[in-house]
């Protein structure tokens, strides 16, 4: 356990651009921040003429009705889980007790699983000291089951209970957390997994949930009780000392040889960035934010923000017996030894079958160069409780505007970072595709639900909102959005502008 790292003294807030120094956040590659920013260069070619645009809107709007369901599909049993959140003292990091805000008394809280077809109910006793709510990140809950205070329901108060009920539309890794005083109550160590398997399972030796987090401790060994302090405001968020896989700063896991395993990774940090390395692994991924991608593909340093999941697949060497693979985190300067998987015992025959894949994923050809419908810029000032305030353009939290989005119509959002911090801006109830990068198309096989953004970045998305009701959007970096980088998105008919 050594300290924090360098001190650093907050630079003057000049223009919104927070000035940074050189601690354990600053992130490696550094954006270029060229001839971007002027001119909002909504793309270097003309858009194209209005028809062509039209036309090619309800094209995608009708792949995507192919990708994913609108509605859920008819609940045949339920499956009733509790939760209560509640102040523990448990072993954690390295076998120390330390106290943390728990579900069930455990940190991670519980892995939820049911299967797709099934409803989940979940009653929520609240024994903390404040109220709180669960959130179900990247699940499309009906509205009300959304779990924003002031929002979708009223916050659970200290005593009181809630039971949240959904039948979720798509199968994947989903995490829960809640949605009242993030920065603290997730930084305690209230968060779980949600898996929800397709309605027919595959064949996978293993399939586990590998949960990342960070731990801030202060010199007594124990969380550090300061939250959302001003460093932490004018960086990437609290990033701690230690790094933990499921509460373990040293997990192992035992691997038998030959084995095929799917690992669910979820990053459920305040605001720390993850970039695996499996050297000389050979992971494919399957899956990211959930939805299966279509195609598994090399898993080559995919990032992991704040919010994000990745499923991977992975074939232990046969001839592996007696080796051991460490898998570390490299994207700061300093690696993090994540997990050591230790290969033993008797190998085992590597299932065969191909990896999943989305039943039909939405190319969006051309889409790039359809003109912008929504452009969010990123930056911070002065002023508010905290003294700096995060917001999204020029309003924080409470001051906002609701953006609407209109149900079924493709949408291109563009997310500005005016700002040299991280944002992993993220969309409740909805997924997106990333389309480009500082105007550089991307071609990302997957959805998200949350996407960084780095210093100066620009960074376009496509979606068609096709859940309705208010959704927040914010920052996933807990203290930024704590500290007002919030919005919401309202998706409802709005009647259709053309094109
Ligand atoms: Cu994990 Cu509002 O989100
Ligand atoms: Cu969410
Ligand atoms: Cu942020």
């Amino acid at each position: 356990m050594t300290g924090v790292g360098r001190r650093c003294v907050l630079v003057a807030l000049a223009l919104g651009a927070i000035a940074g120094c050189g601690d354990d956040a600053t992130q490696r590659p550094v954006a270029v921040g060229a001839a971007r920013r002027g001119g909002t260069s909504e793309s270097a070619s003309p858009s194209p003429p209005a028809d062509r645009v039209g036309e090619a809107r309800s094209r995608f709007e009708a792949e995507l009705a192919r990708a994913y369901p609108a509605e859920a599909p008819p609940a045949r049993v339920t499956r009733r889980f509790e939760l209560r959140a509640a102040p523990t003292t448990i072993e954690l990091i390295d076998g120390r007790s330390m106290a943390v805000w728990a579900y069930n008394g455990q940190v991670p809280g519980p892995v939820l699983r049911a299967r797709l077809g099934e409803e989940i109910q979940v009653t929520l006793r609240n024994d903390l000291p404040q109220p709180t709510t669960v959130h179900w990140h990247g699940v499309r809950v009906p509205n009300a089951m959304d779990g924003v205070p002031g929002v979708t329901q009223e916050p659970i108060a200290p005593g009181a209970t809630f039971t949240y009920r959904f039948v979720p539309k798509d199968p994947g890794t989903y995490w829960f957390h809640p949605h009242v005083r993030g920065a603290e109550q997730v930084e305690r160590g209230l968060y779980g997994v949600l898996v929800i398997d397709d309605a027919e399972s595959l064949p996978y030796s293993r399939d586990e949930v590998w949960v990342l987090d960070d731990w801030r401790l202060g010199p007594d060994g124990q969380i550090d009780p300061r939250f959302v302090t001003r460093h932490d405001l004018a960086h990437d968020g609290r990033w701690g000392q230690v790094v933990t896989v499921n509460g373990d700063a040293q997990h192992r896991m035992v691997v038998r040889p030959g084995a095929r395993l799917r690992l669910r990774l979820v990053n459920t940090s305040n605001g720390r960035v993850y970039r695996p390395d499996f050297e000389p692994l050979e992971a494919r991924v399957i899956a990211v934010d959930g939805l299966l991608a279509a195609r598994a593909f090399p898993y080559e340093g995919l990032e992991l923000a704040p919010g994000n999941r990745v499923d991977l697949d992975i074939v232990v060497p046969s001839d592996g017996a007696g080796r051991a693979f460490q898998v570390t985190d490299r994207f700061t300067r300093r690696p993090h030894p994540l997990v050591t998987l230790v290969v033993e015992g008797e190998p085992v025959s590597t299932p065969a079958f191909d990896p999943p894949t989305l039943a039909s994923f939405p190319e969006w050809e051309g889409a790039d160069h359809l003109p912008v419908d929504v452009t969010y810029a990123l930056n911070a000032r002065r002023g508010g409780p905290h003294g700096i305030q995060w917001t999204i353009n020029g309003r924080p939290w409470g001051q906002h505007e609701v953006t609407e989005l209109h149900a079924g119509r493709w949408t291109r959002v563009r997310f500005r970072n005016d700002s040299a911090r991280l944002h992993p801006m993220h969309i409740h109830g909805q997924f997106f595709r990333v389309l480009t990068r500082d105007g550089r198309a991307v071609n990302e096989p997957f959805f998200r639900d949350t996407v960084l953004v780095r210093g100066r970045e620009t960074v376009d998305v496509g979606m068609v909102p096709v859940d309705w009701g208010r959704w927040m959007m914010h920052c996933h970096v807990l203290e930024h959005a704590e500290a007002g980088m919030m919005t919401e998105v309202d998706v409802g008919d709005f009647g259709r502008m053309d094109p």
